[in-house]
């Protein structure tokens, strides 16, 4: 059910009266409700009523727009997917269904899953023109800037799926983005490190495979422990969508202008780059190293609580979890078990990690301000341990994220209402002025 449905029920029908102070003139607003979660002030009317907008900087207190994928209740620290719990979906299924539910609502049936997962296996390679973009790269270009790269390129490879008036070229540019990023991550970490690319195997599950791809050689197999393959493809499902965030919403509206889903991905991995979002893993464990050892914590304490320096403590805070990350919880788990099975329980950074956690939580201005470990608190710890250069730590959340960026994508290409976002302004500029020549210029 819509919420634009929900509201045209006159069981839960409500609406707000808006009165201006100086005028006392009134305008009613619809209130629209969703099947869980805050309500929604309907404003659309409010410009051609009364010719103001809304302001929200950042987003605060805004629904861009209804979706059925993704719920999140920030003070209860609860994360679902089409109404399934994270921590189920983590410990009970992979990241194929999880794709699958994201896709189609549904988790799949045994044979729905099996030709999920052929159609994702078969898309993997991609075309052999591609690797000569990458020779155009420098050999230490950053492997997310490879990543937009290559993404954006491949409308230039794949015309036969660009065209987002027709259901069936959605669905296999779908599948492309999904099985085919893996390989893109894969082949930058390679170019990256002087190797040469490593073509996927079919007979590897989506994990095992990208695991092969990034870490076998011509002259030797790489062969993962089963429970390396298991966290890795648990932390893809933990990153695989997470409702409106800036990523997603930059998706969506380079999409709504009618732009094509290599195109809008591309923009998505742009927007989750910065260290505000998917880089925060990777500043994670650079902070961690910068800090050293744990004498030096309370130093960093001191520094992410002054504000005049600029320093934050990466991997704290989320702009909508205030209880505790959902999956910061499952990956805490996680990440003792990867490290006990590689034989590297005492990693000093693991060590330091929990040392700080441990005096942030009990600091009053992290308490008050509501700033717990966040899923790139310990994501970037497992990544270490599994091999993963930190360059490489946000390629790796992209790839889990681009399931959830396509299926959001499509949610709202499918929306019958669907229009171009177009934010409006608050214009604090010049009012106007009169073009002076240079002579009489001030
Ligand atoms: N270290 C120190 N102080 C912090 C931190 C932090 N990590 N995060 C927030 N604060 C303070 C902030 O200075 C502010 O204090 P005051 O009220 O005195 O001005 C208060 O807490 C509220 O913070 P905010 O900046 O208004 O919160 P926001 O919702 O705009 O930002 C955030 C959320 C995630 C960008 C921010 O917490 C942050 O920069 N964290 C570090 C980066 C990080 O770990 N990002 C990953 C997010 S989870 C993965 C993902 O979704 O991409």
């Amino acid at each position: 059910m819509t919420a634009e449905r929900a509201a045209s029920n006159p069981e839960t029908e409500d609406t707000v009266t808006v009165t201006f102070n100086k005028t006392g003139k009134s305008h009613e607003l619809r209130i629209l409700s969703g099947t869980a979660g805050p309500r929604a002030i309907d404003v659309r009317s409010l410009y051609a009523e009364t010719g103001m907008f809304t302001y929200d900087p950042g987003f605060t207190s805004t629904a861009s727009c209804d979706s059925s994928l993704t719920y999140i209740d920030g003070d209860a620290g609860i994360l679902r997917h089409r109404g399934y719990a994270i921590e189920d979906l983590a410990e009970h299924s992979d990241f194929m269904e999880v794709c699958y539910l994201l896709l189609n609502g549904e988790l799949p049936t045994t044979e729905q899953k099996d030709k999920f997962e052929h159609t994702i296996t078969y898309h993997s390679m991609v075309h052999e023109q591609l690797l000569y973009l990458y020779r155009g790269f420098r050999r230490d270009a950053h492997p997310m800037a490879i990543l937009v790269g290559v993404t954006g390129a491949l409308s230039a490879f794949y015309h036969d799926s660009t065209d987002i008036t027709d259901e069936h070229q959605r669905m296999v540019a779908s599948h492309r983005l999904i099985s085919k990023m893996p390989t893109i991550a894969a082949m930058a970490y390679k170019y990256s490190i002087g190797q040469p690319f490593v073509y996927p195997r079919n007979d590897l599950n989506f994990a095992a495979n990208f695991l092969h791809m990034t870490f076998s050689v011509p002259a030797e197999d790489y062969q993962p422990l089963p429970e390396v393959a298991r966290a890795m493809d648990r932390i893809f499902i933990l990153h695989a969508d997470h409702e409106q965030n800036a990523s997603t919403s930059t998706v969506r509206l380079a999409g709504s202008s009618g732009a094509n889903p290599f195109a809008c991905i591309a923009a998505g991995i742009s927007s989750l780059w910065g260290p505000a979002h998917g880089g925060a893993n990777e500043a994670v464990l650079n902070m961690l190293q910068e800090i050293g050892s744990k004498d030096r914590i309370p130093e960093f304490i001191e520094r992410a609580k002054d504000r005049d320096d600029p320093f934050r403590l990466m991997g704290f805070g989320h702009r909508v979890y205030k209880n505790h990350d959902p999956r910061a919880t499952v990956l805490r788990t996680s990440c003792n078990e990867v490290l006990e099975a590689l034989g590297v329980r005492d990693e000093p950074l693991l060590a330091l990690a929990m040392e700080l956690e441990r005096i942030a939580l009990e600091d009053p201005y992290f308490v008050e301000r509501k700033l717990f470990p966040n899923v790139d608190f310990y994501s970037g710890i497992i990544l270490k341990a599994m091999g993963f250069p930190t360059s490489m730590f946000t390629v790796l959340f992209a790839l889990a994220r681009t399931v959830g960026w396509v299926a959001q994508w499509k949610e709202m290409v499918e929306d019958p209402n669907q229009r171009i976002g177009r934010p409006r302004q608050l214009y604090v500029g010049p009012a106007e002025r009169k073009y002076m020549p240079p002579d009489e210029r001030q």
